[in-house]
């Protein structure tokens, strides 16, 4: 029962296989028993045909509802190390880079200049100055950065500064965690209308490349509706720009933050293809109505793209009864998926071998980390689980990894790529050495 439920949650290439003690969740066919036993756990498994899956229905989407030019971005911030670098420059994507540190991982990757965007609202000058660097486009987050980028970019030759972007600040947020949530009027993201006409008078004046007007209201929404009326803000404040200095934004960037199924309680896997549909209606109806073109449309998703294509592998070391929970202790948690303590996230999960057993009662999985709120999830009907047993939890692929920690010397968890039956080792699991890497010892005093 709740293997038929939870299995959609899972990559797409998810499937049970025959394993020597009965039968066991696979991922593109390699038994995730088997690679946990290789690779040890925590393990985080990225399956590859769910990210080109993914990327595929943003093509086609975009395809089939918009006339004009389009393009998709991955925003780093979700995942980001050189594998996943190097697979959004084979897929053809824009890679967003918030400051020189995911900047140094697209480098080590070989991503191309004029794919590379940089984010980041309040960049330091060693940002700003990597950014112009190696980024093809800058999206400026506020004016005082952008007085410190044109004083960066005035002796470079115009060929070769990267496009500048400004990020509206449209007044809406989407409907989402209040902690996720970027579009507001009093959010510290982006510029509010005046701002943004101050920045577009400034480019024209210093001859900065400015190309684009960009908006990100928030992120894991299930309903686009916001989208219209912070397009229309936008439009509006093309339309006057025009009007005033003959500036047209060539793309409007709508961001991202497209949301994904955690739980079965949430399937099917909202669409992708009803959120571009949106997007490009509302886009193409504004310019219109404005008789405005229809500028290039970039999208920006982060974990619609990644999210469902993750699996995150924990070993149980106990099983605990209080009188009112069932507790299984699993060796990850809060180090490695601070989610359901910072945004309550509700996820759900297999038992890796005879994931079809019937449940017996509910269970809550709790990490080893010394805080109460390290619990991954509670109460899911599960079946009698066993010390040593292996758990896999779905739809662990985005701001998983890329928000984890260290806390209680946790070494950050072994990542697996899996494409075409073949499992990769994109990162190594750390080890207690990597934890004193940066440490100086204080002198030794002499006596
Ligand atoms: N563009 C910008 C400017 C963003 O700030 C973000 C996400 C995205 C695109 C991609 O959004 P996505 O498609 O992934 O929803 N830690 C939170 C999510 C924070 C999102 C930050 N910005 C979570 O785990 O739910």
């Amino acid at each position: 029962m709740s293997l038929e439920a939870r299995l959609p949650l899972f990559p797409v290439t998810a499937s049970v296989v025959p394993g020597p003690a009965g039968d066991e969740l696979a991922i593109n066919d390699r038994s995730l028993a088997a690679l946990a036993d290789e690779f040890g756990t925590p393990l985080y498994v990225y399956d590859q045909a769910t990210m080109d899956r993914a990327v595929d229905e943003y093509r086609r989407s975009l395809a089939a509802h918009y006339a004009g030019a389009s393009g998709i971005t991955l925003a780093g911030k979700a995942f980001l190390c050189v594998a996943a670098a190097q697979w959004a420059q084979e897929q053809g994507l824009r890679l967003d880079c918030t400051g020189r540190g995911e900047l140094r991982v697209a480098a080590a990757a070989g991503v191309d200049r004029a794919a590379i965007l940089v984010h980041g609202v309040n960049k330091s000058d060693a940002d700003l100055a990597a950014a112009v660097r190696q980024a093809g486009v800058i999206v400026v987050d506020n004016l005082s950065e952008l007085q410190r980028l044109a004083a960066l970019l005035d002796p470079i030759a115009p060929a070769a500064r990267p496009d500048l972007w400004l990020r509206v600040r449209p007044g809406v947020a989407v409907d989402t965690h209040a902690y996720r949530q970027t579009g507001q009027e009093d959010s510290k993201f982006g510029m509010g209308a005046q701002e943004i006409i101050q920045a577009v008078r400034l480019c024209i004046a210093r001859s900065l490349p400015l190309t684009g007007l960009h908006f990100h209201q928030g992120s894991h929404f299930h309903d686009p509706a916001p989208i219209g009326p912070a397009l229309e803000l936008v439009l509006d404040l093309a339309e006057e720009l025009h009007t005033e200095t003959g500036w047209l934004p060539g793309t409007v960037c709508p961001g991202g933050g497209w949301g994904v199924a955690y739980h079965e309680h949430e399937l099917p896997h909202p669409p992708i293809e009803d959120y571009v549909a949106f997007v490009a209606a509302r886009l193409a109806e504004s310019c219109n109505r404005r008789g405005l073109p229809l500028p290039r449309l970039q999208m920006e998703p982060g974990r619609s793209l990644v999210a469902r294509a993750g699996v995150a592998v924990y070993r149980a070391g106990a099983v605990k009864q209080s009188p009112q929970r069932r507790w299984l202790l699993i060796d990850g948690g809060l180090a490695d998926n601070p989610r359901p303590a910072l945004y309550g996230a509700r996820y759900s999960a297999l038992p890796v071998s005879n994931p079809a057993r019937p449940p017996a009662g509910l269970a809550s999985l709790a990490g080893p980390y010394c805080e109460s709120g390290d619990i991954l999830l509670e109460d899911l009907p599960l079946p009698a689980l066993q010390a040593g047993e292996l758990i896999a939890v779905p739809v662990s692929g985005a701001y998983h990894l890329s928000m984890g920690s260290n806390y209680n010397g946790a070494c950050r968890p072994a990542v697996v790529w899996l494409n075409a039956g073949q499992a990769h080792l994109i990162q190594r699991r750390e080890d207690p050495d990597d934890l004193i890497a940066r440490d100086i010892p204080l002198p030794r005093r002499r006596d």
